[in-house]
């Protein structure tokens, strides 16, 4: 009798957002940067992708993805790279267990939810891609370390690698020509500086005007300040972003990341033709976020914006009131804004929990 059984395996994903950006490829193909980058994961009660992975033989023959309800097309080279690495590993694994079902051949159901706007520069690709790869890895159950599916994920989109780990995470932009040492790392746990928190100011959760793909992919062609940031500055602020982190050293933390941040804006505005990200609400949390250290006399918040016009605020939970206090109120009275999360650094020891099995 044929075997019609489903095969299920849910998980959740977070968002990450980077302090040293990941802006340029090496290798589009591999999805290889020219730089590497540096991320805090946010927590998954505010930003998360839940995904399920399941396959049958009794499904339509072909795989297939929808995301918050609308299918998806799967032919992209990236999934479509996902789906076969998977797929390769289970089949080593069925190779040398025969009595195993033989599910890298059964078609592949995936369904997803994000729990905020997706494609508006809060880094949906990120956790849609992580939560993918480690469904269907759950799915498969492969023994695969979060190191070596960062591998896979990063195909998917780079960002994604990062979110295959919570707290501070990096990911090391390799050296070798294959890709198998472009990889997620943890920096420190969520716990080494359980203070640290986000939020997050929705300008617009529209999509994006230029794709991060497309975007990047025309400043390593065409800026000429970027050369520069890729191989001087950001090789020199990774170092002092993982002092600073496991240091907890805030000050440092937030004048890198403001730097970074517009250092990547600027070769964005000097990439032919200029990409804008920022817009006047995104300029205006600028100079909010240095009225409030000057007002400290001291840095207790640091911005930072993705290839949208929302913007991140990390600051410690001892600034509470100061700085998250005074972004809400804003709130009220300035006209663009959308709103605003609120978010912890991913508390969690492993950033993805299995919330969900069955075989
Ligand atoms: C500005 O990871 O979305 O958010 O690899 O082409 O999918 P692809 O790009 P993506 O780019 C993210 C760019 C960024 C910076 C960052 O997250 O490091």
């Amino acid at each position: 009798m044929a075997d019609n059984k489903v095969y299920r395996a849910s998980t959740t994903a977070p968002v990450n957002i980077a302090v040293i950006k990941y802006w340029g490829k090496r290798d589009p193909k591999l999805n290889l940067p020219t730089n590497s980058s540096l991320s805090v994961t946010l927590s998954q009660s505010d930003l998360r992708t839940h995904t399920t992975a399941s396959c049958s033989p009794s499904y339509p023959t072909s795989d297939s993805l929808l995301l918050n309800g609308s299918p998806q097309d799967v032919s992209g080279a990236r999934t479509q790279a996902c789906f076969r690495e998977l797929r390769t590993l289970r089949q080593a694994l069925e190779a040398s267990k025969p009595s195993l079902p033989k599910l890298s051949t059964y078609p592949l159901k995936i369904v997803s939810e994000n729990n905020f706007p997706t494609a508006a520069g809060l880094a949906s690709s990120a956790a849609g891609f992580a939560a993918l790869v480690r469904a269907i890895a759950d799915l498969y159950e492969l023994p695969a370390t979060p190191t070596e599916l960062s591998k896979i994920a990063r195909q998917g989109s780079g960002s994604a690698c990062r979110s295959l780990f919570g707290g501070y995470v990096g990911w090391d932009k390799g050296t070798a020509a294959d890709g198998s040492d472009s990889v997620a790392y943890e920096v420190a746990p969520a716990a080494h500086w359980p203070a640290m928190r986000a939020v997050i100011l929705v300008v617009s959760a529209a999509k994006k005007g230029v794709s991060s793909t497309t975007g990047m992919q025309t400043t390593v062609a065409t800026s000429s300040l970027f050369p520069a940031r890729a191989n001087e500055t950001v090789p020199r602020r990774m170092k002092e972003m993982e002092t600073a982190v496991k240091a907890k050293d805030f000050e440092t933390f937030a004048r890198v990341t403001m730097k970074d941040s517009n250092s990547f804006h600027a070769t964005c505005l000097d990439t032919e033709p200029p990409i804008f990200y920022l817009n006047d609400v995104s300029r205006a949390a600028i100079k909010v976020v240095e009225e409030v250290n000057k007002e400290a006399g001291k840095t207790v918040a640091a911005y930072t914006f993705d290839a949208g016009p929302n913007a991140v605020i990390y600051y410690l939970e001892e600034s509470e009131k100061e700085v998250a206090g005074l972004f809400k109120a804003m709130l009220g009275e300035k006209e663009g804004w959308e709103g605003a999360r609120g978010s912890k650094v991913e508390a969690n020891k492993s950033a993805l929990e299995v919330v969900e099995k069955e075989a």
